[in-house]
């Protein structure tokens, strides 16, 4: 596999350090498409300033893996992006729509497009996980009860669930289970793109290396786009076709994996040359080339 140059993938040059100007490993189908553009972020919270100057592409097609430290910002900028934080400066947009421009038919319109699966509160604890799936689709929709108990059913069964788990709660599912619960809700109007925080997190490496397979299937049957924020190394190397690296306040690096083992950036090599790291490496069969 082709190693791309850390000169071609530094962002060291003090300006929009950022994934726009490195080559995608998608379809090889021209100029990938941008999905999601987020400009010159400002996220503070009082003195304490998260996002400075943020910037991240993310492509149509792709399974985008965010990662950080603890406390980077990593979902702040996901929430930036999908206006629940608010920021100080900056631009979002999605499928080209700037979303502080655009009128709250124009907003409702593209959030209709995408899914969501936060980190924590993944379900509405009170509510079955019938009705946890048909939440968000009765927002938009004005479907008949049936109709919505069909949907439901298709969606867990998308997720490698059926039709029993419906009338169960989120206290008896088990952790690998309400993440798929929650990937069903996620996808639940049929979403172009899916914001995933964390999905892997508290799985043992065996429900997380299915889940992991799971999204990269839907990825491709459905045509989604991935926003993934994760920890898991075994997800970066095996599920995504692009990681972008948020430290300082800004996305310092973005691209494949050979970007970032060939990055000099301290935390970068610690992260991906750390001893976790290469016991993934050793452990991950490498995909071939077509
Ligand atoms: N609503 C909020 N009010 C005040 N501070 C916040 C708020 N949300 C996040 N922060 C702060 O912003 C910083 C970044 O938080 P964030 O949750 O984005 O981290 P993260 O990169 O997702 O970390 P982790 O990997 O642990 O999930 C943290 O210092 C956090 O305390
Ligand atoms: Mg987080």
């Amino acid at each position: 596999m082709a190693r791309i140059s850390p000169t071609a993938a530094a962002t060291s040059n003090g300006q929009d350090p950022l994934a726009g100007q490195i080559p995608f490993k998608g379809n090889g189908a021209g100029t990938p498409e941008v999905i999601i553009e987020a400009r010159d972020i400002v996220v503070g919270f009082g003195d304490r300033l998260v996002l400075n100057h943020t910037n991240l592409n993310v492509y149509r097609g792709e399974i985008l893996g965010f990662v950080g430290g603890s406390g980077a910002g990593k979902s702040v900028l996901m929430r930036t992006i999908i206006g629940l934080i608010p920021k100080r400066q900056g631009t979002v947009k999605v499928f080209g729509v700037d979303m502080d421009a655009t009128s709250d038919a124009g907003r409702r319109a593209v959030e209709r497009r995408w899914g969501i699966l936060f980190q924590q509160g993944a379900l509405f604890s009170s509510l079955t996980v019938k009705e946890n799936l048909q939440f968000p689709v009765r927002e938009y929709l004005n479907l008949s009860q049936k109709l919505l108990d069909e949907l439901a059913i298709a969606k867990l069964e998308m997720v490698g669930l059926d039709a029993s788990a419906c009338d169960k709660y989120p206290s008896e599912l088990s952790g690998g289970m309400t993440k798929r619960v929650a990937l069903a809700r996620a996808l639940s109007l049929d979403p172009e793109i899916v914001f995933l925080d964390e999905p892997t997190s508290g799985l043992d490496p065996i429900g997380a290396g299915e889940f992991d397979t799971l999204i990269a299937t839907l990825q491709r049957t459905l045509g989604l786009t991935v926003f993934m924020v994760t920890h898991d190394l075994d997800s970066l190397h095996t599920v995504c076709d692009r990681i972008a690296v948020l430290a300082d306040g800004k996305v310092i690096s973005a691209g494949t994996m050979e970007t970032m083992l060939a990055s000099e950036h301290p935390w970068m090599r610690a992260y991906f040359h750390g001893k976790r790291s290469r016991a993934v490496e050793h452990a991950v069969p490498q995909p071939t080339e077509s």
